[in-house]
């Protein structure tokens, strides 16, 4: 499935992005770049940027960013392949056939056949529901208040009596017996052979962001057992990876998705006007589902049910989403069961009204804990400001720590200084000695947060000293004479800078290109924020000023790091790090020109 790089780059540069991006955005020009309304978030002021000269776009607001092929898989949801064939067609660019191993070309086939057999029964499926022999599935739906539109749009359909129905259906359509089998459509049976897997059922087709059919849900209509079927997992359906109604939700512009845990819930939801409402499929929420989130947006609004299930539920999910950078609050729906429940008795605006005064994550909680604790207890409070403690500990940043200090403080009415102490020493303690009986005793202090807060600033230093390298042909040419692409310590940087320094060695600057190096969208845009052009500020000198700072940090940070690690094994690399040391005596004779004549 790769194309050599010189076709995409072909496809790429026949595409101009300004024009591409025309097409879904209004664009004005300002200076060398054009603004617009962002489309990835809501925003009232332009801060959507496209640079005709670096073939990139950048989000100042949201940070999206990256090249024209980067664009199309994400305003489209498009993948690498289907963004390349339609700027190839758009261009009138043959893509050249794909070499594929025999094994990759069988895995494909079996992939889209799965696609194609799930679309036919799907579509069997939903005729079943709107005829005669769907009348018990029709009377449910409608029993449930689904309006037909609803319906439609969702797919739903019915699968009849059971037997082999859909088998011979598929049969019919010339569909060999080990497709129906790979699709997860059938069981088989000593006795009887193969049968339908899902009969006596109303059916949820369950699609991916690209609305692509690749599982069913059934339920039974009534009280039977299992309520819920679910596909077997198959080639193409993954239920850790997918989540149900984001082909509807990810084209919301609220801020916000909101989680669920039913197919039901969804559907009343969005039914109700609530169209960024997601669901996990019949599984706790992992951390793949909170990267999918993330593609989509910043904050989630967990919806589980008001029972002790959904109240876990959502404690194990605050963790994850914060991993991943989404942020969480949580829905209280009480008195009632679920979103489905609430929304029939109380209304589209009342649940509105409950979204809106969704409780912050930390402030959920809080609540949740203090119901295992005996506050009135002494040693039990303590216990629980421990825990409480070792909670706030978790958040990265001091001004998070700081500010869920001090709510603790109010709340409880317990001081400061108790509280940070206790912070602090769950913070210096390393993961393996966070234990339950901690004993109180002061431990050793390592500078784990400090280090960490450091880190921050040397790989802000790392990613400047590569937007100025792409921007400054003159400073790349200094600076490279300090620093080589080892020297990188953040992962993402090493691997940005030992592409930039190639393109400086073969002789052409592209950042654009580069960015398709990227495969991962966080890193694409992280690469387009890198290589957008960087916002002149200051004098010229106080620019060569900041970059020998930027060298000197990252290069002594680097020589830092091998002595920890004990690079240095033996007098070879001993020297070199004592010549490299002196390196650092010569940056202050860096000679940098900028080629920018008089100021900048
Ligand atoms: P309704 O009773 O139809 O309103 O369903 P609900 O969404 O309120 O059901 P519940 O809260 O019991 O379940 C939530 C989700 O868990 C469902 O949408 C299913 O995805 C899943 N689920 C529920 N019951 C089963 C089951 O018996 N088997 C499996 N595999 N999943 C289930
Ligand atoms: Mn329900």
């Amino acid at each position: 499935m790769y194309y050599p790089e010189d076709v995409i780059e072909n496809v790429r540069s026949s595409n101009d992005i300004v024009d591409v991006i025309s097409a879904y955005v209004k664009l004005q020009k300002k200076g060398s770049s054009w603004f617009g309304l962002c489309p990835f978030h809501n925003e009232k002021t332009p801060s959507f940027s496209v640079s005709g000269t670096r073939q990139m776009y950048y989000c100042f607001g949201c940070g999206e960013g990256g090249n024209v092929l980067t664009f199309l898989m994400k305003y489209e949801n498009y993948s690498f392949q289907e963004a390349l064939q339609v700027l190839a067609d758009r261009a009138g660019i043959r893509l050249p056939e794909q070499e594929q191993s025999p094994q990759q070309k069988r895995e494909q086939d079996l992939r889209q056949s799965i696609l194609q057999v799930n679309k036919m029964a799907a579509s069997y499926y939903y005729y079943l529901l709107r005829s005669d022999a769907g009348k018990t599935g029709m009377a449910y739906l409608k029993g449930r208040a689904l309006t037909d539109e609803t319906m439609h749009n969702f797919g739903l359909g019915y699968a009849g009596r059971g037997g082999t129905n859909l088998i011979r259906y598929l049969r019919s359509k010339g569909i060999s017996d080990e497709l129906i089998r790979e699709a997860g459509l059938a069981g088989t049976d000593e006795k009887r052979g193969m049968y339908d897997k899902f009969w006596n059922r109303v059916i949820f087709p369950i699609m991916d962001a690209n609305s692509r059919v690749i599982g069913f849900g059934g339920r039974v209509m009534g009280d039977g057992k299992p309520k819920y079927l679910n596909s077997p997992e198959t080639k193409i359906f993954d239920k850790s990876r997918n989540l149900y109604g984001l082909n509807f939700a990810k084209r919301t512009k609220e801020k916000y998705l909101i989680v669920c845990e039913g197919y039901m819930d969804v559907i009343a939801m969005h039914q109700a006007g609530f169209t960024n409402a997601v669901a996990s499929l019949g599984t706790a929420l992992t951390s793949r589902h909170a990267a999918l989130l993330r593609r989509y947006t910043e904050e989630v609004i967990l919806s589980y049910d008001s029972d002790e299930a959904g109240v876990k539920a959502a404690m194990r999910a605050i963790p994850l989403m914060r991993e991943a950078g989404v942020r969480a609050k949580v829905l209280d729906l009480s008195p009632y069961k679920d979103p489905d429940e609430f929304i029939k008795a109380e209304g589209a605006d009342s649940f509105r009204m409950r979204l809106e005064n969704a409780r912050g994550s930390f402030d959920f909680t809080l609540t949740v804990m203090e119901k295992q604790y005996d506050l009135k207890n002494p040693e039990s409070r303590t216990e629980f400001l421990k825990q409480v403690s070792r909670k706030i500990a978790d958040f990265d940043t001091e001004v998070e720590r700081e500010s869920y200090m001090q709510a603790v403080s109010e709340r409880y009415n317990t001081s400061m200084d108790g509280l940070r102490q206790m912070v602090l020493r769950y913070l210096v303690q390393s993961p393996a000695s966070l234990r339950d009986d901690y004993d109180g005793e002061e431990p050793v202090r390592r500078p784990a947060a400090k280090r960490k807060k450091s880190d921050e600033g040397l790989v802000s230093a790392q990613s400047m000293i590569l937007t100025w390298m792409s921007e400054y042909p003159g400073f790349f040419k200094s600076a490279s004479k300090f620093l080589t692409p080892l020297d990188f310590t953040d992962p993402f940087c090493r691997k940005a800078a030992g592409l930039l320094y190639a393109q400086y060695e073969s002789g052409s600057v592209n950042p654009a290109r580069l960015v398709d190096s990227f495969t991962d969208p966080e890193e694409q845009s992280r690469a387009a924020a890198l290589f957008q052009a960087p916002v002149p500020s200051g004098s010229e000198g106080e620019l060569k000023g900041a970059m020998r700072e930027a060298v000197r940090r990252v290069l002594e940070a680097s020589l830092a790091g091998q002595e920890e690690d004990g690079v240095i094994v033996d007098l070879a690399s001993l020297q070199q790090s004592i010549e490299r040391r002196r390196l650092l005596d010569d940056l202050d004779r860096m000679e940098i020109d900028l080629g920018l004549g008089e100021g900048v």
